[in-house]
């Protein structure tokens, strides 16, 4: 698989990378598959995936245990990327970026992952109640210790008010993270940004993505399949059973997943004119791809066969036909977050 590289540190990653999550978060727990994830580990190592991107959150820590299962025999084949920041309490997640805290939950990261280097160590959100400089020095001190290889910053979760759901308040899209991203370059190199991009979620091309590109910053696109929605194999109605983050998103309701059917009816005929066996989750993730030389993809799968199918795009080269058709699409119905 092609390989791209991350920030300062030149780190180098598959361009697809496997996102851990839908393992034991966020998604129906029912259809959690639980060793069987492994395999789906495994399998997207071999395709050429090397970034698996985990959070201590994601469980909450059952998903960095079960990488570090994972990982046994094959540390030297991945790059492991998990965060810190957040936790899960009784009703809400919080926000915790003592110094103190952040070095305890790296040691325990290290501890679950079976690691003695955590590749990639992002902050998962920063904590208003802690300048974020004293959070972040806290992580630098990780990497001159040797427990962190790099930096990264998710910048999810932190947008301004005001900003939601279209490319038309644009303007201010992405404003404060960036404004937090300077401060953090002063203390130490931020060598990834981890936000949501894809063909239904573009906003993060306006002003974040090329912040990040002028500066040699990776990107970690997160969400680049729309939650499943770009696969095109969820139908409108079908339903989210209550702990799915689908049941509450604005755009899976029945009404908003048909009225953006287009959506995926676009990317269907574009997979169609490269031939059989092209599917338009591998499109998505190519225009994913094709934003620049430092974005890379993120997919989240339990599945095996999704995890080779999401690494072959790759491959999978969109001809400018195929981006100029991606960017007549309609806007996606339904707010962003
Ligand atoms: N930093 C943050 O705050 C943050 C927030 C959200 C996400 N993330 C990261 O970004 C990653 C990706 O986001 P995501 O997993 O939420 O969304 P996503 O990648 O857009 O979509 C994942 C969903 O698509 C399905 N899927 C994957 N490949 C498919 C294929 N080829 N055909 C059909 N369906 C397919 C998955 O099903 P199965 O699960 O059944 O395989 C899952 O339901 C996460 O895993 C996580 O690592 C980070």
């Amino acid at each position: 698989m092609e390989r791209r590289t991350l920030g300062a540190a030149a780190l180098e990653v598959g361009a697809v990378g496997l996102g851990c999550m839908p393992m034991n978060w966020a998604y129906t727990a029912s259809q959690r598959r639980g060793d069987r994830s492994v395999r789906t580990v495994h399998a997207a190592l071999d395709a050429g995936s090397t970034l698996l991107d985990t959070a201590d959150m994601y469980g909450p820590f059952t998903n960095e245990l079960l990488i570090g299962r994972a990982l046994k025999q094959r540390r030297r084949d991945a790059f492991v990327s998990t965060k810190v920041g957040l936790l899960v309490g009784d009703q809400h997640v919080v926000a915790n970026g003592r110094p103190g805290y952040v070095k305890r939950a790296c040691d325990a990261s290290l501890r679950r992952l079976q690691t003695d280097v955590i590749d990639l160590y992002q902050l998962h959100r920063a904590d208003p109640e802690v300048p974020v400089e004293e959070t972040w020095g806290a992580m630098a001190e990780l990497v001159s210790a040797g427990k962190v290889r790099a930096l990264g910053m998710c910048a999810m979760g932190v947008r301004p008010q005001g900003a939601r759901g279209t490319r038309r308040v644009s303007g201010h899209l992405y404003e404060g993270t960036i404004r937090q991203l300077e401060r953090l370059q002063q203390v130490f190199p931020v060598s990834a940004v981890q936000a949501e991009l894809s063909v239904w979620s573009p906003q993060a091309l306006e002003r974040l993505l090329p912040w990040c590109e002028a500066r040699g910053v990776g990107f970690l696109a997160a969400m680049p399949l729309g939650n499943g929605f770009l696969t095109g194999t969820l139908t409108p109605g079908q339903g989210f059973e209550p702990d799915d983050i689908r049941a509450r998103h604005p755009r899976f309701t029945a009404e908003m997943m048909a009225a953006n059917q287009p959506v995926v009816a676009g990317l269907r005929r574009i997979a169609r004119r490269h031939g059989p066996g092209w599917t338009p989750a591998q499109v998505a993730l190519a225009w994913v791809l094709g934003r620049g030389r430092n974005v890379v993809a993120v997919p989240g799968s339990k599945r095996e066969e999704w995890a080779v199918e999401n690494a072959s795009a790759a491959r999978l080269g969109l001809s400018p036909r195929d981006v100029w058709e991606v960017a007549g699409l309609p806007e996606a119905r339904g707010s962003w977050d």
